[in-house]
């Protein structure tokens, strides 16, 4: 069993994340930190506990984390994609939950401290968090067990803006930063999210369940179904945050490849582009390849069984 940390910015995609997450044995939740992203961190942090409350597994600790970027302002999140309250404009009332007092980059330092290479990070949304902690204390680069993150586009188009991904987009600097340090670390990126639809019917078949987070999230998901239909013309919702769960459950539904991977930190047309380096070596003495130098590889989803995946979805979200 997973001991799992979940990093998140709720997110209509990250509540169905988290909902799968919850209702799979795999993993025993530690805590939810939350960071800006989709929202503000203040709506991300309510949002989570609004999830738990619904869950009813209000025990689970939310601890609240970044508000903006290492770098510059939060640029006010994506209200076209999850409406202004991230869960699709349905304005769930707060709930009665708190988060705890500890801010999430020494939450999860402490729980790496509390249980060595026991810690699975699953991270939806930037990773400004996960690059704090490390600036704190970096020995958890070798105490973490495993950090999979939903984010970057190795080999196919970016969503947020023709080169990049929203996640990577939103902090590059902390994405530079994690992707290059010495932990386990893989990435489900949109080379695999955007193989893999969620369809209307299967939705609507979540929605005939009767229980307080069914309703939530698939009335939540009816504004994140409108983006797609209207954005990407297609007759479902790309799983992008559940994704890094069925990775976890099931690493043979992927397809991974190994290269460092840097994310472009500057303000240009491909800011928040992860760049593999396709290279044989480590690029010793390669001047031209130098930004890769002495990276670690990463794994990098680069292909998908979506049937097997999105039966796997399917199953835990019938219940
Ligand atoms: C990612 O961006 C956010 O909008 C989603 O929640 C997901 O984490 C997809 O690019
Ligand atoms: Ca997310």
């Amino acid at each position: 069993m997973y001991k799992l940390i979940i990093d998140t910015d709720p997110g209509i995609d990250d509540s169905l994340a988290i909902q799968f997450a919850l209702a799979s044995k795999e993993f025993k939740i530690l805590g939810l930190t939350t960071v800006f992203g989709n929202v503000n961190v203040d709506l991300s942090t309510i949002n989570s506990l609004r999830l738990l409350q619904l869950a009813n597994r209000g025990k689970i600790a939310v601890a609240k984390g970044a508000s903006k970027p290492l770098k510059g302002k939060f640029l006010g999140g994506v209200p076209f994609v999850h409406g202004d309250d991230g869960q699709g404009n349905t304005w769930q009332p707060p709930g009665s939950l708190s988060p705890i007092n500890t801010p999430a980059d020494e939450f999860i330092i402490e729980q790496v401290f509390k249980f060595p290479k026991q810690i699975t990070i699953a991270a939806l949304g930037p990773l400004t968090n996960l690059a704090s902690a490390l600036s704190k204390r970096p020995q958890i680069q070798q105490m973490v067990k495993e950090i999979v993150f939903m984010g970057g586009n190795a080999f196919c188009p970016g969503n947020a803006t023709p080169t990049a991904e929203a996640n990577m987009f939103s902090d590059p600097d902390a994405a530079d930063i994690v992707l290059g340090a010495k932990w386990p670390i893989t990435m489900v990126g949109l080379d695999v999210t955007h193989k893999t639809i969620l369809s209307k019917e299967i939705l609507q078949k979540f929605s005939e369940i009767d229980s307080p987070l069914h309703n939530h999230i698939t009335k939540a998901y009816q504004f994140y179904q409108d983006f797609f239909t209207r954005v990407n013309k297609i007759d479902g919702t790309y799983v992008h945050d559940t994704s890094v769960f069925t990775y976890l459950i099931d690493k043979n539904l992927y397809k991974t490849v190994h290269y460092p991977v840097r994310v472009e930190t500057q303000d240009c047309l491909s800011k928040g582009k992860t760049w593999p380096s396709l290279g044989e070596s480590d690029h010793e003495g390669s001047e031209v390849l130098m930004p890769w130098k002495n990276r670690p590889k990463i794994n990098i989803c680069v292909d998908v069984n979506s049937n097997k995946v999105i039966e796997l979805i399917k199953n835990r979200l019938m219940k």
